[in-house]
């Protein structure tokens, strides 16, 4: 695999709406107050984060726990000296990559919230998001090129994910599917990221960039709130499954299927034990414990909606301290 991404252009077909707002009126005084947060709390990418420090990319960096055949009988008859290190610098690639490209689509996410967005303050709110949305892109793109020397292509999941969410002309979308699920999700790994972290320089980057998230997450359910109250019939319907659909696959289809062949392990061992990892259904699970609780804060964990999350088993955290 080359270390960096060949030039393309991948092109998404999207109606946009764009929306006046001529009065500026200040309606939501809480989205103010978040604006505010937002300017006094911005960081450079360049001077605040510590580049100089040395990186390893085939030492432990983030938990080795985090690797979906962690534990398993593959994984056990690795050889410590010439395919863990590989498999480990290749995970954590895979892993920030797909960090990298949520940034990118969150960055492209938030720039059609700031057409749609139907008042001038919520438009302003989203123009802060936009830039920290660059910084994180500019972060991870710069610590995996310099320090990793790695980049994979985005996961064909997150690239669907994404085009949904980028393609729908419903601004509520966007922030159902970006501010809420995607950027719930990256905050719950982000958090196991920094917890268990040993390198200084992944868990400046992850804290810095969790602060703006959290920010994010809070502007999605302010946005969203009351939204879906009196929604009934093939509108509310689209948004349950819209919800569910999204929710199996971020729980699903994220177990680093591309980096197997490209180790030189047997592809269909290792996605069957990634599979069967009971350490990793715990794991994947818990990414849930920030989404859950703000659907249910939005009036979305509907009886259908419960019943979709029952059989992913992340029901239990509804009752979880909303992140927001
Ligand atoms: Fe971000
Ligand atoms: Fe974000």
């Amino acid at each position: 695999m080359d270390p960096i991404l060949d030039h393309t252009v991948d092109h998404v077909l999207a109606s946009q709406d764009v929306a006046y707002d001529w009065s500026y009126a200040a309606r939501r005084p809480e989205l103010g107050t978040l604006y505010e947060k937002s300017k006094d709390l911005m960081w450079n990418a360049r001077t605040t984060l510590a580049w100089d420090t040395d990186v390893d990319p085939e030492r432990e960096l983030v938990s080795d726990a985090m690797i979906p055949i962690y534990g398993t009988e593959i994984w056990q008859k690795l050889d410590p000296v010439r395919e863990i290190p590989k498999v480990r610098q290749h995970v954590v690639s895979y892993l920030l990559s797909n960090f990298l490209h949520g940034e990118q689509g969150a960055l492209l996410a938030t720039s059609q919230i700031v057409a749609a967005a139907p008042t001038a303050e919520s438009k302003l709110y989203a123009a802060a998001q936009v830039f920290d949305e660059a910084r994180h892109v500019e972060a991870y793109n710069r610590y995996l090129n310099e320090k990793i020397q790695l980049v994979y292509p985005p996961s064909p999941h997150l690239k669907q994910l994404l085009d949904t969410v980028l393609a729908d002309s419903r601004w509520d979308f966007k922030f159902l599917g970006m501010q809420i699920l995607i950027e719930g999700l990256a905050l719950g790994a982000f958090g196991l990221i920094h917890q268990t972290a040993e390198e200084p320089l992944i868990k400046q980057i992850t804290q810095l960039i969790m602060q703006d998230e959290a920010r994010h997450v809070a502007y999605g359910v302010m946005s969203l709130r009351g939204q879906y109250e009196g929604m009934t019939g093939s509108e509310l319907r689209d948004r349950e499954d819209f919800v569910i659909e999204s929710s199996r696959l971020l729980r699903d289809r994220f177990l680093a299927q591309e980096v197997w062949a490209t180790v030189g392990l047997p592809q269909a061992e290792c996605e069957a034990a990634a599979n069967a990892s009971v350490t990793m259904q715990m794991f994947r699970r818990l990414l849930f414990s920030k989404i859950v609780p703000n659907i249910k804060r939005l009036g979305l964990l509907t009886p259908y909606v419960r019943q979709g999350f029952e059989e992913l088993g992340i029901l239990e955290y509804e009752t979880w301290e909303p992140s927001a």
